[in-house]
């Protein structure tokens, strides 16, 4: 089997909802299958991708990454599939080899979102394959046989996962803290992930007593503080797009 795609995160958690959904819809065997992820930059789509691909790679004959944020990028990825089949060196060259190769392939288009982009071009037009689609674009859903949306994570594993990325050991008293932490990142996994590694480096903090939560009066940023740091997010149309802690000083929050 030949797979172009990178892994999941080692740290990967939850989701098993729309995992469940693709396998459920991927299950079947004969026709040409299409599921589209769209939502917010940082939401998780690719993870969710990577992950189903890990987990269902015996599935596939084929497994194929498209980036897809450009034409140029697409018609790499399409020029590559015949170079490394041996079956010419163009993007046509490769979109002919999956219409003519009746076999389970998977097609993995990331970062679709570039809606000027007509990805009819570019999917095989056939009956048979396997095709992923990513983009932040709901209207990509127009090409999809099945969908999800990709919202903030549960909670339990938005917990999961920032104790995981700082690298701290799950107890009731982490959990109560992490379940604070979380709640101002919207459970949004970039934002959890961002803040992970920020605590990684000053475990300290877990020793807080008590978190509470500050929007600020321009709701440009949410903040959060302990007896020791200050956690502070940047918001952009209500996406949190950066995450940091400073040392808790009087003069840094008056
Ligand atoms: N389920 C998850 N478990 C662990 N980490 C996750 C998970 N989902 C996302 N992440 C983390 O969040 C980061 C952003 O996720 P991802 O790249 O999948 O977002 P995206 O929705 O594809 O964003 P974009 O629209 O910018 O491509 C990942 O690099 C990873 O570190
Ligand atoms: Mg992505």
């Amino acid at each position: 089997m030949t797979s172009l795609c990178p892994p999941p995160s080692r740290i990967f958690c939850g989701r098993e909802d729309i995992l469940n959904k693709m396998h459920q819809f991927f299950s079947d065997t004969g026709i040409q299958h299409i599921y589209v992820l769209h939502g917010l930059g940082g939401a998780g789509k690719t993870q969710i991708a990577l992950k189903f691909i890990n987990k269902s790679s015996s599935r596939f004959t084929h497994i194929f990454f498209i980036d897809t944020c450009t034409i140029a990028t697409i018609e790499t990825g399409l020029k590559n599939i015949a170079v490394l089949k041996d079956f010419g060196n163009s993007p046509e060259d490769g979109l002919l080899w999956l219409t003519s190769k009746v076999e389970e392939w998977l097609l993995f288009f990331d970062n679709a979102d570039d809606p000027d982009i007509n990805l009819n071009d570019y999917i095989p037009q056939c009956n048979h394959g396997n095709i992923i689609i990513t983009s932040r674009n709901p209207g990509m859903c127009v090409y999809a046989g099945s969908h999800s949306p990709v919202l903030d994570m549960e909670e339990e594993d938005a917990v999961a996962l920032l104790l995981k990325s700082a690298l701290q050991k799950a107890t009731s008293s982490t959990e109560q803290i992490t379940a604070e932490i979380v709640k101002v990142l919207y459970h949004l996994p970039l934002a959890v992930v961002q803040a992970g590694a920020s605590l990684r480096k000053s475990s300290t903090m877990y020793q807080g007593i008590s978190f509470i939560p500050v929007v600020h009066p321009k709701k440009k940023y949410r903040s959060l503080w302990n007896s020791s740091h200050i956690f502070c997010g940047q918001l952009e149309n209500g996406i949190l797009c950066s995450f940091w802690t400073l040392p808790m000083r009087s003069n840094l929050i008056h």
